[in-house]
């Protein structure tokens, strides 16, 4: 997985140098200072037990391996940095991500959603490690609604100590915000955290950064 992932990262500076000129690109909120703890969500029901599935879980969730059509859904480069509790970007961090696909179904048999059609070229699911630099990358598509949730990733880091943070990454502006429970149960300032603004890139694609402050320093 990690060889797999490492040759699929992307870099974060060379994305911003060779975009920089059409893509309108956030500040990392990593440059903020004295930044909180990003606040913990549930795991939910969908955690994905369904990995079997797949040849990888690396950190390219639109491209299974062995598989020559791409996933349904607009493609999204979600990215971002993990940072300690004193703000320090923190290496060698696993990051997963999981989500549903373009029609509402996860990776999981919990999923009783059965009327609708599994995407079997979406992944679901995804693994990478942070880079020297606590940077983590991962190619996906834009969340989606399904019943009762507004669209959302999960994401959850964790150490080689067993350290753990689960939270829930937002689209900023997307109208099922306003009625999503897990979401208006956050402080304003904690929905901020978990907020992030997606932007598109030269070939319509889009971008959006989410750092990451776990409760523990390395
Ligand atoms: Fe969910």
């Amino acid at each position: 997985m990690t060889g797999n992932a490492d040759a699929k990262n992307f870099d974060r500076r060379a994305f911003v140098s060779s975009a920089a000129a059409s893509v309108l690109v956030l500040p990392s909120q990593a440059t903020l200072a004295a930044t909180p703890i990003t606040p913990h969500q549930t795991e939910g029901p969908f955690y994905p037990d369904r990995k079997d599935l797949f040849a990888d879980i690396d950190n390219d969730l639109v491209l299974i391996a062995s598989k020559a059509k791409q996933a349904g859904g607009k493609i999204l480069h979600l990215r971002g940095t993990v940072l300690g509790s004193h703000g320090q970007p923190l290496p060698e961090q696993v990051v997963e991500i999981w989500q549903c696909d373009i029609n509402g179904r996860y990776l999981s048999r919990k999923d009783w959603s059965l009327r609708r059609l599994r995407d079997s070229y979406f992944q679901g699911f995804g693994s990478t490690f942070t880079n020297t630099d606590g940077e983590y990358s991962f190619r996906t598509i834009r969340p989606v609604p399904y019943t009762g949730r507004t669209p959302h990733i999960h994401v959850k880091v964790r150490n080689s100590s067993g350290d753990e943070l689960t939270t829930q990454m937002y689209v900023a502006g997307d109208t099922g915000n306003a009625q999503d429970g897990l979401y208006n149960h956050l402080s304003r300032s904690e929905r901020q955290q978990v907020t992030v603004d997606l932007r598109h890139t030269t070939n319509n694609d889009l971008v959006g950064f989410f750092d990451i402050v776990v409760p523990w320093r390395t």
